[in-house]
């Protein structure tokens, strides 16, 4: 794992942004994981302004709320939608989105398994990374999925959340449809971006704790090709 250090939230996304442009520049047609959350809100930023060729890209989202609508204002579909895919040359038939609405959620998470393998995986994921160690909505737990499911969100994870529910966590669906580890882990480039001292413990026990459930990011220390992204205040526990 490398561990690129900036001085803060704005230089650490720009780093990550210039991460993916650079890939795309010389990948034009890859398959791009992607997340959502506060953190990487400048780096769609930077890719919508950005001279990118989209015509040959795929993209898939991590997760999604269970048993909410694409056209939810709070589903992460609608923050996609607002943040990157309305802004850039992006046909509907390019992004891949899990459906949290879908009548059959086991079905939903096969169907979305099934898509990334016939795409032939994901070549850059970008992931944020939750204050409790979880990556997509792979939650700190006993055991972790290999395949995609329907993940039972903590509260802590509810309340990190609440900002995409007007503030209110208790109107954050306590269920969430992810992609498991092995699209995470198979993945051939991993970008990983934390900012923040509510980070620091998580981002120090990803790259320097021991493999754990508990952990779920510490899994990506397996991985030949990861590259933390961190500003000063996330960094502040890596020894
Ligand atoms: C959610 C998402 C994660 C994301 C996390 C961190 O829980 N499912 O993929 O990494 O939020 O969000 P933020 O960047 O707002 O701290």
């Amino acid at each position: 794992m490398t561990v690129d250090v900036l001085a803060d939230h704005a230089a650490a996304t720009a780093r990550a942004a210039a991460d993916v442009i650079a890939t795309l520049r010389t990948h034009p047609r890859a398959v791009l994981g992607l997340p959502t959350g506060r953190t990487p809100i400048g780096v769609y930023q930077a890719l919508s302004t950005a001279e990118i060729d989209w015509s040959g890209v795929r993209t898939f989202n991590l997760d999604e709320f269970a048993g909410i609508p694409p056209s939810h204002p709070s589903s992460f579909r609608a923050f996609m939608d607002a943040h990157l895919f309305q802004r850039i040359a992006l046909g509907p038939e390019a992004i891949g989105f899990l459906r949290g609405d879908a009548p059959d959620l086991a079905a939903e998470c096969a169907r979305y398994d099934a898509v990334i393998d016939a795409a032939g995986g994901i070549d850059l994921l970008m992931l944020g990374l939750g204050a409790n160690g979880h990556i997509g909505f792979n939650e700190p737990a006993e055991t972790l999925s290999a395949s995609t499911f329907v993940a039972t969100l903590h509260d802590d994870t509810r309340r990190a959340n609440a900002h995409q529910f007007g503030g209110a966590w208790q109107a954050v669906p306590a269920r969430a449809l992810t992609i498991g580890m092995r699209h995470i882990l198979s993945a051939t480039r991993v970008v990983v971006v934390a900012t923040g001292a509510a980070k620091a413990e998580a981002v120090a026990a990803m790259s320097q704790g021991p493999l754990t459930p508990r952990c779920p990011a510490s899994w990506l220390q397996t991985h030949r090709q990861v590259r933390l992204v961190v500003d000063r205040e996330a960094a502040a526990r890596i020894r």
